[in-house]
């Protein structure tokens, strides 16, 4: 560095970007150790058996105390667990190993809650899986190739679930779906469904229990989800009505039964290499009077929009997930999760829509109302 560039530094804005710093790598230590947590059920016998010593902790869960009272004392730094102080009357009551920890009912719903919508374990399973490709990431970047949805460690597929069904669970049915030209009646008076790219089939399910007298049908490419999609369509009691195939989205076909109702993708569009021709097969699946629901992450088509917490999110998780995964195959549109309305809207009219319109969104989310 020059004595000039030296001197342009301003020190007070480097002290705070590296203190910005600090906390980000803090941040980025704790997302596995909390996966761990979940992992070991230390939140979970948190949440249940009540305050504890790591000693105590240690003896309900069957694990090594020493290792118990560090990964406390890091989800205590960050905000994750409570600290209470030590036991009355203890020699040493405020140090780490003497010392009562609990989840605050805040942190038991995060943390050990599937059914809140600010259940977020699934997000460290899933990014954790995703940081395990930084290697192939690097390599990536210098030859273009991408990888595919299913290179991934199983903790993506389980994540993902984890991560999006508490969405589904609180979005979904009540605003999404009601959102869309006329669908939630012909729903509710038994229609055909087709969920592309389904993965787990969470939001299948959800569709399905709330829809008696419609039918569903998953497709996704990978095969290990949809066995697993098959599971959780039978303990929530709705197989009867709920069938699973492997397919690949461009495949997509009519049914037996006719032209579907209603075709969903949801938060996965983005990550098919070819994202046209799975609308143009779900364009030429859809009945006429029909309607396709793509649910996307929020996404902007400025720049200097997308600069935000949520942005930064989003984008780490395009590079580490989604762009890889649509560029992994011909014709390797590698849209990635912030390719922004315009480009979305763009697409669907490209492949055969009248009409593509964003119905409503959330905060995390876009949803679009495609019509044939
Ligand atoms: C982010 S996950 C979303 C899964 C599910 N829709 C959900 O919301 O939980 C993306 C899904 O797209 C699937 N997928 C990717 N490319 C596909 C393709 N060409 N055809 C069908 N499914 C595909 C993956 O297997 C994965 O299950």
């Amino acid at each position: 560095m020059t004595a000039t560039e030296h001197a342009s530094v301003d020190f007070e804005a480097l002290q705070r970007l590296v203190g910005q710093v600090i906390t980000d790598i803090g941040g980025a230590v704790t997302a596995p150790l909390a996966l761990l947590g979940d992992r070991l059920g230390l939140f979970t016998e948190l949440a249940s058996g009540g305050p504890a010593t790591p000693t105590a902790l240690a003896k309900r869960t069957g694990l090594v105390e020493r290792y118990v009272r560090e990964w406390l004392l890091a989800m205590a730094a960050s905000g994750y667990v409570t600290y209470e102080g030590g036991e009355p009357g203890a020699a040493d009551p405020d140090s780490a190993g003497s010392g009562r920890y609990r989840l605050s009912p805040e942190q038991a719903d995060a943390f050990t809650n599937p059914a809140s919508p600010g259940y977020v374990i699934g997000a460290f399973q899933n990014l954790t899986a995703g940081t395990r490709m930084l290697d192939r990431l690097t390599e990536a970047f210098r030859t273009g190739e991408g990888f595919g949805w299913h290179e991934h460690h199983e903790d993506m597929f389980v994540g993902t679930e984890r991560f999006f069904r508490p969405g589904y669970l609180a979005h979904l049915t009540g605003e999404w779906i009601p959102a869309l030209t006329g669908v939630a009646d012909r729903l509710a008076a038994g229609a055909l469904v087709a969920d592309v790219g389904c993965g787990l089939g969470a939001s299948t399910v959800i569709m399905a229990s709330a829809y008696p007298a419609s039918t569903f049908v998953g497709v996704d490419y990978h095969r290990p989800s949809i066995d697993m999609a098959c599971g959780r369509a039978a303990e929530a009691g709705v197989a009867d009505r709920v069938s699973f195939r492997v397919a690949g989205a461009a495949d997509l076909a009519t049914s037996a039964e006719g032209r579907y109702q209603l075709i969903t993708f949801f938060d996965c569009l983005h990550d098919m290499p070819d994202p046209l021709g799975a609308l143009r097969a779900a364009r030429a699946a859809v009945a006429e009077d029909g309607r396709v629901m793509l649910v996307e992450p929020m996404s902007w088509d400025r720049v200097s929009d997308a600069l935000n917490p949520l942005g930064r999110l989003l984008a780490g998780a395009s590079l580490f997930i989604c762009l890889p995964s649509g560029l992994s195959a011909p014709p390797a549109a590698g849209l990635g999760n912030q390719a922004g309305p315009r480009r979305t809207q763009e697409l669907a009219v490209e492949a055969g829509f009248s009409d593509a319109r964003v119905a409503t969104a959330t905060d995390f989310n876009l949803v679009y109302e495609l019509t044939p």
